[in-house]
């Protein structure tokens, strides 16, 4: 089947490649001419695992191709789909400006029967909105195309993101006509093999479901750092609270772990979003408000933790920050809880050498002569004449660190871990000070650290 992509972000860029993998002739479009000429120049801009395979060996197929024709690509595809970026906007509402100027240029060029299918994160009645643009860019040329809008909400992880489109957990698809519900059941009949994924419901359901799905995620985060706040005032361990949980089938055990917030991409402005169009409709969402609440104090957290240690007298400490990208197996910097610990030190005095296995080049174009910022090309590097280790992203390389170089290292032999990676009887024992989320006050008999989080991105409380 033939296919255009609009935005080669996250989302459209394995969109394409994942579609192109099952022999369908997909065409990506994107405004930003720079990032088209990278990917023409085999360049692949974001860090994904797998992706650069999955996008060589579709083009050397010729079965995926990257453009920056508009006209090129409404041409090509039956299928148009909508991956671009939908920011929050000053008042914390998705900005749809993408969205639209996509529906704007389908309706001005095409010409013949199109279904637009939206991937990105829209609020409920963006496919009205979208069909109304569309409309009206073919009236304003005076022809009459059939189009339908479909909304196909996507749940990829960032990190995990092949397999998740390859081996979805459900595809959505909010249709309002049975004809493009089969076409779409085709296209993704693929990735639908061994089960019946495809719940197919109406548009505004479809488009609901996506910030749902965000904002229950972010629910069970925040939930989990306001007990660990909690466990802390009252002595008790997190670790074990969550364990103890967790073992309740009604609870589960995945994404309760607490930590020094969520960022990424999407939960931050999902969260928000969700909110403002529950309050633009008369409704004051009080649980999504708290949520984000208690993201954005957690978040500080670990900075008050190292501030404390240092009676609030930071001017001239080094702190070494393992862990910039907003969860593990990316380089995605966005809102991720690394800038606000990193901004905080900057503005308390403080400098930061900082690592993260694959996050160092967009911290360089994030802060470009940041002062106080040290980029260092390992772990080892960045303890380098540092006071003490703050971690803020748990990558697999951080899990079994040499804790008797880090005590060597640091100066103030202290560690502060926003991931509650390790065991606080071993770090005593290796002599360190230990810090962590929501089991600093807890009597040193806990059995260590039971059942650690998985740390591959796929179950974690950076979310995305
Ligand atoms: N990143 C994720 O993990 C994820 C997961 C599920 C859903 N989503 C949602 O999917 C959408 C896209 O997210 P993303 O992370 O891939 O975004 P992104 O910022 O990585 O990429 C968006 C791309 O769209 C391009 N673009 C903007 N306007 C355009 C236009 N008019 N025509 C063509 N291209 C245009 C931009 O240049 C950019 O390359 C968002 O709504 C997001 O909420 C993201």
């Amino acid at each position: 089947m033939r296919l255009t992509i609009f935005g080669s972000g996250y989302v459209g860029l394995v969109t394409g490649a994942c579609m192109a993998e099952m022999g369908n002739h997909v065409i990506c479009v994107d405004i930003d001419q720079a990032k088209i000429d990278r990917l023409n120049a085999g360049e692949v801009p974001i860090y994904e695992p797998g992706l650069d395979d999955y996008i060589h060996r579709n083009q050397e197929a010729g079965r995926l191709e990257f453009t920056s024709d508009i006209k090129k690509g409404v041409d090509h595809g039956l299928f148009q789909f909508i991956a671009v970026g939908t920011p929050p906007d000053e008042d914390g509402s998705a900005d749809l400006q993408h969205v639209l100027a996509v529906a704007n240029s389908i309706g001005s060029n095409m010409d013949e029967y199109r279904i637009i299918v939206n991937k990105s994160t829209v609020p409920v009645g963006t496919a009205d909105k979208v069909k109304a643009r569309i409309q009206a860019a073919l009236e304003e040329r005076r022809v009459a195309h059939e189009f339908d809008v479909v909304s196909n909400p996507e749940f990829l992880k960032e990190g995990a993101a092949i397999n998740d489109f390859l081996k979805p957990d459900r595809i959505v698809l909010g249709t309002d006509n049975p004809r493009t519900t089969e076409l779409l059941r085709a296209l993704y009949e693929p990735f639908n093999r061994s089960r019946d994924r495809v719940i197919n419901m109406d548009i505004r359901s479809a488009e609901l479901t996506k910030y749902a799905a965000n904002a229950m995620l972010a629910t069970k985060i925040s939930f989990m750092n306001e007990l660990a706040n909690i466990a802390e005032q009252l002595g008790a361990d997190i670790e074990n609270v969550r364990i103890g949980i967790g073992s309740d089938p009604r609870i589960g055990h995945q994404f309760i772990y607490p930590g020094a917030g969520y960022g990424g991409s999407c939960f931050p402005k999902d969260v928000r979003a969700l909110a403002k169009s529950a309050a633009d409709s008369g409704y004051e969402a009080k649980l999504m408000e708290a949520v984000e609440a208690v993201n954005f104090r957690q978040k500080r957290r670990l900075f008050g933790k190292i501030s404390d240690y240092f009676g609030g007298d930071l001017q001239g400490k080094t702190i070494a920050v393992w862990g910039l990208s907003f969860k593990p197996n990316t380089d995605d910097m966005r809102e991720a809880s690394s800038r606000v610990l990193m901004e905080s030190l900057w503005e308390a005095g403080a400098n930061v050498r900082a690592y993260d296995p694959a996050g160092m080049e967009e911290t360089g174009r994030l802060y470009p002569d940041q002062k106080g910022l040290e980029l260092c090309e390992s772990s080892q590097e960045a303890l380098k004449g540092a006071d003490a280790l703050a971690i803020v992203t748990e990558w697999q390389e951080f899990r079994s660190p040499d804790f008797k170089l880090i005590k060597q290292e640091l100066a103030s032999s202290v560690v502060f871990d926003g991931r509650n990676l390790y065991d606080p009887v071993v770090m005593t024992a290796n002599g360190l000070g230990y810090f962590a989320i929501g089991r600093d006050n807890a009597p040193s008999t806990s059995n260590g650290n039971p059942g650690r989080r998985k740390t591959d991105g796929t179950d974690t409380g950076t979310a995305g």
